[in-house]
């Protein structure tokens, strides 16, 4: 494989020769909750993250086609050394908690597929519902436009919207480029006459579309569905609107978000009964030991779903089931017996906090459509001024 065709994500630094050895590192340690860390002497090079180099053929230099001629990706996968600098920040975190996106290899996003068909995760089906019904609404309230998907989801979703506004280009933003290759392949088969652009990239940094002469000149339409959002803390998540409200330069941005309910319906759609979730959560430990030459064992921690009713949000963890040290990319963390390892949260927003938070960042919303329940909302965002 050849690591000179990865393109750095613009907001990242280019990466130096050095880098691309995980290199042995002794920290100073931030104390409490967050554990003891030991120096260690293993490292992980650049060669063994498999899932970070996936293989890709060129075009025009940065372009790869693949599949149907009508889907071309570009990579702008974050590089080991973004990858080993954001795991230390996170297990430096109090508690420990690295970027939900690291969920999402190709396993993960498999699992993560097989959550959406349990019948305590009602949130998929939901949304697909509300599209279907609402495309043509939702598509006049619009006008024609690009639409770009932040987070490839399942294709259902964005697929009645495509039809309602006769699209012609469709583009996606996506960290799994596993999962981009698996949505627009099946794109492809429902709409042969869409030019498919899929980028692979932390797409929560993008501040403007790579120049691909698919995506020039139209107004572009941004679709956030499925509640990721609220994956983000709030703050990170008026950080990603804003960046997407430079990105669409003017555009609107089509927002699903889940909503606040009873917390035990809720803690059951995060700890399905089939165990599905719990899969998900210790696959994180199972990529990162192989992707970060790691040594954690999913045994050994237990996975957990709380209401946290402050917060407005589930939190889902790995509990550590016994004092223990993982070794990480040449270095080395302690667990305490019962500590979390926050795997993800996932705050649920009314629609008063939606409103709220889009306005911290310079967005209106203007339309909202909502499922029979009134449990999950689809928002048209417009920018402010
Ligand atoms: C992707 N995201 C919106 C999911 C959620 O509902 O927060 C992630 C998830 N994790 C476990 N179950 C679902």
């Amino acid at each position: 494989m050849d690591l000179q065709r990865l393109q750095p994500l613009p907001r990242l630094p280019a990466r130096g020769g050095g880098d691309r050895c995980v290199q042995r590192h002794t920290h100073a340690f931030p104390g409490g909750a967050a554990g003891q860390q030991l120096a260690h002497t293993r490292g992980a090079r650049a060669e063994q993250l498999p899932e970070f180099f996936p293989p890709i053929e060129p075009l025009d230099g940065r372009w790869t086609s693949f599949g149907p001629m009508s889907i071309t990706l570009l990579n702008l996968h974050p590089t080991p050394a973004d990858l080993q600098r954001l795991v230390r920040d996170g297990m430096q975190r109090s508690p420990r908690q690295l970027p939900a996106w690291m969920l999402y290899d190709a396993e993960g996003s498999r699992l993560f597929e097989e959550i959406c068909r349990q019948p305590e995760y009602t949130l998929t089906q939901r949304e697909i519902m509300l599209l279907e019904q609402n495309a043509a609404a939702i598509a006049a309230a619009t006008g024609p436009g690009l639409v770009v998907e932040f987070g490839i989801g399942n294709a259902r979703k964005v697929d009645p919207l495509l039809t309602a506004l006769g699209s012609s280009v469709f583009a996606a933003l996506d960290i799994s480029l596993s999962a981009l290759e698996n949505a627009l392949t099946g794109l492809a088969n429902l709409h042969p006459g869409i030019a498919l652009v899929g980028i692979c990239c932390d797409h929560t940094q993008l501040k403007q579309l790579p120049h691909h002469p698919a995506l020039e000149g139209q107004p572009c339409i941004g679709f956030f569905p499925g509640s990721s959002l609220g994956n983000f803390t709030p703050e990170e998540a008026v950080q990603f609107l804003a960046n997407a409200r430079q990105l669409l330069a003017g555009g609107p941005l089509l927002l699903g978000l889940d909503q606040p309910r009873d917390p035990a319906l809720l803690e059951a759609a995060y700890d399905d009964a089939a165990g599905v979730s719990a899969a998900f959560a210790h696959n994180l430990l199972t990529r990162i030991n192989r992707d970060l030459n790691g040594d954690a064992n999913p045994e050994h921690f237990r996975y957990q779903a709380r209401w946290q009713a402050h917060d407005q949000r589930i939190e889902m963890a790995l509990v550590s089931t016994r004092d223990q040290t993982v070794h990480l990319a040449g270095d080395a963390w302690f667990f305490r017996d019962g500590e979390a390892w926050i795997t993800e949260y996932s705050v649920k927003y009314s629609p008063t906090a939606a409103a709220e938070l889009a306005e911290r960042a310079g967005w209106r919303i203007e339309r909202r459509w909502h499922d029979p329940e009134d449990h999950l909302s689809m928002h048209l965002l417009q920018p402010a001024d």
